[in-house]
């Protein structure tokens, strides 16, 4: 017999979170970057924003992840062989930015928020962490696959997934089956109806994470297409040794990705670095 539960609050919570995340799951969809990329109109550009972005989320999820391993509020999703994906990352971020990747990679300031709330629900409020594992690990093992096939094609990648690692799930046979194990565990997961409420807001504030973090690099790129020409900047020759060589935009010292005008200006390096032998010059006549 079937249970018996008001239709806007499913009993499970893997379906309360698919059921209260619909409508944000679908305006991610439908951000002008990720409408692009399902299109295949992607560049290897917009393609190694995003993929640096996912490196520095990674990075913090896992680490909070591995910091509440035995919390038992997150232990029974603890799935480290099959889905942790840093190594993978890493693998992709040389394969896309070359060996000095770890000082070259951008770290846009959407991506720094997401970052942050990582670290603060792993510190503060470990019985969310569960809500931006499932908006992960559940989307890359599903509309992830979608889009690794695009990329893959749009970019011109050879079929070894070399610069895919991301979507590559070795220790996953079945993704299928690994959603039903995952959906299981999570409803083993033991919380009062306040914590629960709270996962799903969580989840809900994860998905806009994501969505701001698009809607930056969606504007990241159209200004950067807009500011420059390609392939004759400074910023485009520093990663010659890359194999995949595209402009990214620079970190600078607060840690932003910003178009830096010098780097992109060549002629107003020259008529500024004029400038100044000339006043330089002239201070000196003027001295004798
Ligand atoms: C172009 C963008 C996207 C496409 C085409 C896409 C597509 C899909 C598809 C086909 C599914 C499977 C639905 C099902 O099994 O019933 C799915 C599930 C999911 N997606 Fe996406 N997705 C996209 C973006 C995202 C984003 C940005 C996130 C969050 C970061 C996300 C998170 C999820 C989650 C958590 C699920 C699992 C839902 C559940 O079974 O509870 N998706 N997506």
């Amino acid at each position: 017999m079937e249970r018996q539960q008001p239709a806007s609050m499913p009993q499970d919570l893997s379906e309360a979170l698919k059921e209260a995340t619909k409508e944000v799951h679908m305006q991610a969809e439908n951000v002008e970057f990720m409408k692009n990329f399902q299109k295949g109109q992607v560049t290897r550009e917009g393609f190694k924003l995003v993929m640096a972005s996912l490196y520095h989320i990674y990075v913090a999820l896992e680490e909070e992840i591995e910091h509440n391993k035995e919390h038992p509020d997150y232990a029974p999703l603890y799935f480290p062989e099959e889905l942790h994906r840093r190594a993978a990352l890493e693998q992709d971020m040389a394969f896309w930015y070359g060996p000095h990747w770890q000082k070259d990679i951008p770290y846009t300031g959407a991506t720094q928020s997401y970052v942050r709330r990582l670290h603060k629900v792993g510190r503060m409020e470990p019985e969310l962490l569960v809500a931006h594992a499932y908006t992960r690990y559940l989307g890359d093992l599903s509309g992830g696959q979608l889009l690794k096939k695009i990329a893959q094609k749009a970019l011109d990648l050879p079929s070894n997934d070399e610069g895919l690692a991301f979507f590559t799930f070795p220790n996953i046979a079945s993704a299928t089956k690994f959603k039903q194990l995952y959906r299981a565990r999570m409803n083993t997961l033991e919380m009062s109806p306040e914590v629960r409420e709270r996962v799903i807001e969580e989840a809900k504030t994860a998905f806009l994470l994501n969505i701001k973090l698009f809607e930056e690099l969606q504007a990241l790129l159209t200004q950067d297409t807009t500011d420059q020409s390609p392939s004759t900047t400074p910023r485009h020759r520093r990663q010659e040794g890359s194999r995949a060589q595209e402009s990214t935009p620079s970190k600078t010292p607060r840690g932003k990705a910003q178009l830096n005008i010098l780097s992109q200006a060549p002629l107003l390096r020259w008529v500024l670095t004029l400038s100044f032998v000339v006043a330089t010059v002239a201070v000196g006549l003027y001295a004798i």
